[in-house]
């Protein structure tokens, strides 16, 4: 969607969703954004205060470590695979009771993987380290340069 939303507003546009690298930063400015948000990327920070099993789980995540969970929702969100959201997708429930802000806190703060629930990116399968907030973005933006002057490769004959 980005070339086509570039071509059609004239604000800076932020690309979300997938980022975690370099790499993503330099194809979302060559599709047409000015910026990427990250957000999973930097749930695996040391900053962040979730706790430390989230961020292991995430480094963990495989391509298939995570769900897209739509039902009962106002916006589809997307899950780390836990038994719980295992659980929720299975029943495929009509409506996600409120208790569902206690499992995020249980997964989030408290550490309990199996009945927490965390909502993370697929970007997790990219994320491999847990590091200060400052080294992730002056790495993603070395990477996007060296990605950006490598790409200049292809103009020449
Ligand atoms: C823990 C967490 C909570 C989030 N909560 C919200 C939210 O309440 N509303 C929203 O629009 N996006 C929310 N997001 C989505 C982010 O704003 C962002 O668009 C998304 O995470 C980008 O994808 P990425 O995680 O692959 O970088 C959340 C993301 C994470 C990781």
């Amino acid at each position: 969607m980005l070339p086509k939303i570039a071509s059609e507003v004239s604000l800076p546009l932020a690309a979300a969703g997938g980022f975690a690298d370099g790499r993503g930063l330099a194809a979302a400015l060559m599709l047409g954004a000015q910026a990427v948000q990250m957000g999973t990327r930097f749930l695996a920070s040391d900053e962040c205060h979730i706790h430390a099993n989230g961020k292991h789980a995430i480094i963990d995540a495989g391509p298939d470590g995570t769900f897209l969970l739509r039902e009962g929702r106002h916006y589809p969100s997307r899950a780390l695979s836990t038994p719980y959201t295992k659980h929720l997708l299975e029943q495929e429930r009509a409506e996600i009771p409120a208790e569902q802000r206690v499992r995020s806190a249980d997964a989030q703060m408290d550490g309990d993987l199996e009945a927490g629930m965390l909502t993370v990116g697929m970007s997790s399968y990219l994320i491999d380290d847990i590091r200060p907030a400052g080294e992730i973005v002056r790495a993603v933006v070395r990477e996007a340069v060296q990605t950006l002057g490598a790409a200049a490769a292809y103009t020449r004959p």
